[in-house]
């Protein structure tokens, strides 16, 4: 049997979130030592909770993506409780909509944040530690690949961090460490519940309509749920997955195809 030091870990940022929680769970299912690290301290105790009451094979830990000293703090805790790090999934983030003109400062500074700068100094930190055959998966959003009108400070940070994937797929593959971004469309998750009640004034489940009335199924649209996010992020980190890197893989119905 394989000791406990031996088993892959990962770590997901943004795991007390709809996806974050589900994809932890499942790194867990298939073996791994499972980190967690989220703002949302109540969350992220109820997270660990899922996982089981080992704190060999489970842990929790305090992140602030807007801050950098946070970010390494995480890493360090990971690498002193487990010795080592195979996957790291950021699937921590932040929605904002409304015109250009009604974007505040505070506002781009927290999208742009927890999206794109706290990914990234996520992963810087995570480099001197990662070794051949680990994987990288950043959730990204159909709004990284298409515009997505009233939504532009959102797009930007996701299309920021799909070029961002892209750029370090091709920097740490001479490493082999592979780098992805999952690009999925709306996914049932808290996420969609607060821009129902943030954004859809009177009528949030109208709100949650019209976001699947863009959808080619037409009446048969629905949201992704977490649980078929988790297995395709459980896949790409999976060494049967070894030649895709540097992708942003659509997960959307089709909503990016096309007209
Ligand atoms: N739900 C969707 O429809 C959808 C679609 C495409 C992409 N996404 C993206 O998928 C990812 C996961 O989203 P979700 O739907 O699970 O959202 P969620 O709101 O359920 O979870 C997001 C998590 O991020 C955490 N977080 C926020 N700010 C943070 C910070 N400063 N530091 C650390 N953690 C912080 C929150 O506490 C929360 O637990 C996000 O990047 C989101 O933008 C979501």
């Amino acid at each position: 049997m394989t000791g406990t030091e031996d088993r892959l870990v990962a770590l997901v940022a943004g795991g007390a979130g709809g996806m974050g929680r589900v994809i932890a769970a499942t790194f867990a299912q298939k073996g791994y030592r499972v980190a967690i690290a989220d703002l949302a301290s109540t969350g992220l105790e109820e997270s660990v909770d899922l996982l089981g009451a080992d704190p060999r094979t489970a842990l929790a830990v305090p992140l602030n993506l807007r801050n950098l000293a946070s970010c390494q703090e995480v890493i360090a805790r990971v690498i002193s409780w487990a010795g080592r790090l195979d996957v790291l999934v950021n699937a921590a983030g932040v929605w904002r909509e409304g015109n250009a003109e009604a974007v505040s400062e505070a506002d781009w500074d927290l999208v742009m944040d927890v999206n794109l700068k706290g990914a990234f100094f996520l992963i810087q930190a995570s480099l001197p530690h990662l070794k051949a055959g680990a994987s990288i998966v950043n959730i990204a959003s159909d709004a990284g690949l298409v515009g997505n009108a009233g939504a532009a400070l959102y797009c930007a940070s996701k299309g920021g961090l799909v070029l961002l994937t892209k750029a370090l797929a091709l920097e740490l593959a001479p490493r082999q460490i592979r780098v992805n971004a999952l690009c999925p469309s709306d996914v049932a998750t808290p996420m969609i519940e607060f821009q129902a009640q943030q954004y859809g004034g009177d009528d949030p489940e109208g709100y949650k309509r019209r976001l699947l009335s863009h959808y080619p199924q037409g009446a048969a649209a629905r949201f992704i749920t977490p649980e078929e996010v988790a297995r395709f992020v459980a896949y790409i980190c999976a060494p049967e997955a070894a030649p895709i890197t540097g992708a942003a893989l659509s997960m959307d119905f089709g909503v990016t195809a096309g007209y």
